[in-house]
């Protein structure tokens, strides 16, 4: 794709600032450029912005400075000039209450940072959890020829002759600690431990999986999302990516042309074949609203039941990110599922996703990683949505990461109406709970004060924990972890803050789960529900100023993404 579809000026004279004087402001942006040591020469070439997000406050990122000079690198060599920027980086464990309140105001920051600089084209360097998705909600907001590259996967470590790697196996500790199995000592040396280099999660978490989709989507370099981040070949797929924005300058090729229904379409087929995240299903409804396109969960739920999963990584499988590089990298999962695929999408190396995948691979598939269509791990996806009366606009489970023992269950219900309840009770020996029942947690949506936190994953009551229980049906409106596994019902819609049959739930109520229908219900008569919603209290009018007041202005249902209403 070459069509000269920029035709305006090029690298620093690019969005003037406005002095009404045009010429007066080149000179004098020039004259600021230079104090920066660069010459004529380089501030008269076409420039590359690279969204830089380092921060002493994200672990993920901690090898961005050496990644960022390989991408300089590239640039460089592609003739045009590399200027980094820094936005906003969310660091997922560093961030409160939850790091999805702040991915709308990354994007925001990173589309306005694009647009108001001036920038030919942009690599977006991301990769703890939240980071991509913003990045490219961002990049198909402001259009312009954009690639992404991502931190890659961390290494795992040993424990006592067993690897370790962030952070599924953070929660099989910390389960086996609450069930006492294991000492207060053994997880204080566990604690540094699980997370040894830089780099995103180890598993098929979400940050793993936004950088999946994020190759599927064809906005990265083809082989790119599960290379290690201390592997040299990050390094260069950081300097060819560097390359890559340079020579897309001028074209056409915006991420408009590359993020499309195909393309969407190939990224949720990924998604089922390696069983990724639940968070993704967020993040790519609200990325691919910024491009116009809906995703429908009844589609999805079609692509799910036709898509098999092959991948064997933790949390459903016994691998890590590292082995899936070794076995082939997403590249392989690709060309397993290469007849579901829209092969005529348009990738960001100017190639089909169709001719990428003609090129021959460069080594043998490793089948205890990825598996054949002929023999995968599940003949269907990981993910499903579920509707019904407590679910109008539809809720996620993964079901390659449940026990589907629970798939066809009808249980009592024992609720909790808060993050602060569930906390103060879940552990209480006087709990009214048995390994049969359902337990519910309310008001953790997106419309909460939460905004939507990973605490779906309610932990198992820890009297049942003791007694052996390692799995129970949850249902939220809140999300959970792409580390962590279980029969977890999430983003229950619409939420119980905006008046979802969910927050009309009591316990003693029976909820009906069907896997096999798709179905999920609260069996209370409809006259009782009118009677519960009548009597819920008003709720307490909240004084809110800056992002949170802007947050809880505009923030839409899990359906929608969870962006803003004016994005
Ligand atoms: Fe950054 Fe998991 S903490 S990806």
């Amino acid at each position: 794709m070459t069509d000269k579809a920029d035709k305006g000026p090029r690298g620093i004279a690019r969005g003037l600032t406005n002095y009404g004087d045009p010429a007066f402001a080149k000179y004098l942006r020039r004259s600021f450029a230079k104090s920066m040591g660069y010459s004529d020469a380089m501030l008269d070439r076409p420039v590359v912005g690279i969204a830089y997000t380092h921060s002493g406050f994200n672990n993920c990122h901690r090898h961005f400075p050496e990644l960022l000079l390989a991408v300089k690198r590239g640039v460089l060599a592609g003739g045009a000039l590399p200027l980094e920027f820094p936005t906003i980086s969310l660091g997922e464990v560093f961030l409160s209450p939850t790091s999805l309140k702040f991915r709308n105001l990354m994007a925001l920051d990173t589309e306005e940072m694009i647009r108001a600089q001036p920038m030919d084209s942009v690599v977006l360097m991301g990769g703890c959890d939240k980071t991509v998705p913003a990045q490219l909600m961002a990049a198909a907001s402001a259009n312009i020829p954009s690639i992404s590259l991502v931190g890659g996967p961390m290494s795992t470590s040993r424990h006592r002759g067993e690897r370790l790697g962030a952070c599924t196996d953070c929660r099989r500790f910390w389960g086996r600690y609450r069930a006492n199995d294991i000492s207060e000592e053994e997880i204080n040396l566990v604690e540094g431990r699980l997370s040894t280099t830089t780099g995103s999660c180890a598993v098929m978490g979400t940050a793993s999986t936004m950088a999946c989709l994020t190759e599927a989507l064809g906005m990265a370099l083809p082989h790119s999302a599960a290379i290690p981040a201390v592997h040299a070949d990050r390094l260069r797929c950081a300097e060819e990516s560097g390359f890559r924005a340079a020579q897309l300058i001028g074209t056409d090729l915006t991420p408009s042309k590359i993020i499309t229904e195909k393309s969407i379409e190939n990224a949720i087929r990924v998604l089922m074949a390696i069983s990724g995240s639940t968070n993704a299903v967020i993040h790519l409804t609200a990325v691919a609203r910024r491009a116009g396109i809906k995703i429908d969960l009844k589609k999805f739920n079609e692509l799910s039941d036709t898509t098999p999963v092959l991948v064997n990584l933790k949390p459903v499988g016994s691998h890590y990110m590292e082995d899936l590089f070794a076995a082939g990298g997403l590249d392989a999962v690709m060309r397993e599922i290469k007849p579901l695929l829209h092969l005529d999408a348009m990738t960001v190396t100017g190639e089909t996703l169709g001719e990428w995948l003609a090129k021959p691979p460069a080594d043998p598939v490793d089948r205890t990683v990825v598996k054949s269509r002929e023999d995968p791990i599940e003949p269907e996806g990981g993910l499903v949505a579920l509707f019904g009366s407590l679910a109008p606009g539809g809720a996620i489970l993964k079901r390659s990461a449940a026990d589907s023992r629970l798939f066809e269950h009808t249980g009592r219900a024992v609720v909790f109406n808060s993050l602060e309840d569930l906390s103060s009770r879940i552990d209480a020996d006087d709990l009214d709970v048995k390994a049969d029942d359902i337990l519910v947690l309310q008001n953790a949506g997106p419309a909460s004060d939460s905004a939507m936190p990973e605490a779906g994953y309610l932990p198992i009551p820890k009297k049942l924990a003791r007694a052996g229980i390692k799995d129970m049906i949850r249902i939220s409106d809140a999300r959970m972890s792409g580390t962590a596994y279980g029969a977890v019902i999430l983003h229950v819609t619409p939420d119980a803050a905006t008046g979802g049959p969910l927050g009309l739930v009591e316990t003693g109520d029976r909820i009906r789960l069907s896997v096999k229908d798709k179905s999920i219900d609260l069996l209370v008569d409809e006259a009782t529900l009118a009677k519960r919603r009548a009597a819920l209290p008003k709720p307490p009018v909240t004084a809110r100023r800056g992002y949170d007041r802007l947050y809880h202005s505009h923030i839409l249902q899990a359906d929608e993404g969870c962006d803003f209403d004016f994005c």
